[in-house]
């Protein structure tokens, strides 16, 4: 039970305050994405109304088709993210490459670009049209460059520079979870006020759980290792609990959420026709790898911490296996069998 009233803003707030060095611009970005993010839960509670579904006709760079909702989500969060003049450089992963900022002057003076922001700003988008839950994804870096736009090393740094991450899922209600490495936060947005109050402080995911989300028509595509890991799942064991409750929504988000809250391992493996799986490094993997290890998780691709992993380029794609530690542990072993 949360026992004051409190603002996303007012949390953050307090959270940079323990650090004497901030400079309380990471708390004016968080509060930025947090505006975009109202805007487009906004739209995406109007979107059956106003006629925003359906294709605009055009791939996005990963091929895939893109609906109008992701491309009205991409331009929010680039717009404000131009605007706030925190960042020097935004990727997403609705874009071909990132977009570099200069620094922003304003009260006659120059603003520090000291941040990098990444954005699924749509994730789950194939849910759209049928009112299942869908949700908005960022992760932050601190620039490694010292000034000017920001260039491609900012934006290739590996998941464990994270400073702050979290997402957005627009359900029954709109939720943002967050971390910024003192713990994972929950907010629940209350529409008539238009603010996120604090609803779960320190999230801590179970260390077992009996749920597992995976896409199991892939089931022929998979290696050995990941067929006999989820037969194992499915075979009857009482003392292990077994056999597990499959959960599969098709929005990370959301099956990442509920994994989260109720405990859960969510899978998305390499198989035949995807080497390094479907998600993406930068915009799915590493910020939910932030916030599960933050919450007492584990994520891994199988083999290695998602946030060990180098990234060679910003749409790269990795197997995930996230959630409650001893099923990812359990997973990992199977794997080893490849
Ligand atoms: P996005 O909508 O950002 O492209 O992401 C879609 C992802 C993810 O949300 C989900 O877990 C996964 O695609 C579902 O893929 P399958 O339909 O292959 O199961
Ligand atoms: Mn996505
Ligand atoms: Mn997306």
């Amino acid at each position: 039970m949360v026992s004051k009233f409190n603002t996303f803003y007012r949390h953050i707030i307090e959270q940079e305050r323990k650090f004497p060095e901030a400079t309380g611009q990471l708390s004016d970005l968080l509060a930025d994405i947090a505006l975009a993010c109202k805007v487009i839960s906004l739209e995406v509670n109007r979107a059956g109304l106003i006629d925003i579904l359906g294709f605009t006709g055009e791939e996005n760079v990963q091929g895939e088709q893109v609906k109008k909702l992701d491309v009205f989500a991409n331009d929010i969060l680039t717009n404000v993210m131009k605007q706030g003049g925190h960042i020097c450089a935004v990727c997403s992963e609705e874009e071909e490459s990132f977009i570099s900022l200069e620094e922003k002057f304003t009260d006659n003076k120059f603003l520090s670009n000291k941040y990098i922001c990444h954005f699924d700003p749509l994730d789950g988008s194939s849910n759209i049209d049928v009112n299942v839950s869908i949700g908005t994804i960022f992760s932050i870096y601190n620039r490694v460059s010292k000034s000017g736009p920001g260039d491609i090393d900012d934006c290739l740094q590996k998941g464990y520079e994270q400073v702050a991450a979290g997402y957005v899922i627009y359900g029954s209600s709109t939720v943002l979870t967050y971390t910024a490495g003192e713990g994972v936060h929950l907010f629940t947005l209350d529409p008539s006020v238009g603010e996120f109050l604090l609803s779960t402080e320190n999230i801590s995911i179970p260390k077992k759980s009996r749920i597992y989300s995976v896409n199991e028509g892939n089931y022929s595509k998979w290696s050995s290792g990941m067929k006999k890991y989820v037969d194992h799942l499915k075979q009857v064991d009482k003392e292990s609990g077994r056999p597990y409750s499959s959960r599969y929504v098709g929005s990370l988000v959301a099956d990442f959420h509920r994994n989260l809250i109720y405990g859960g391992i969510f899978i998305y493996p390499a198989d035949k026709k995807n080497k390094n799986g479907k998600l993406r490094l930068m915009y799915e993997a590493n910020p939910l790898s932030y916030i599960v290890e933050q919450a007492g998780g584990r994520s891994s691709d199988g083999k290695n911490r998602i946030m060990d992993i180098k990234p060679e380029s910003l749409h790269q794609r990795t197997p995930l296996f996230i959630g409650s530690e001893e099923d990812v542990l359990m997973a990992e072993k199977f794997l080893k069998e490849d």
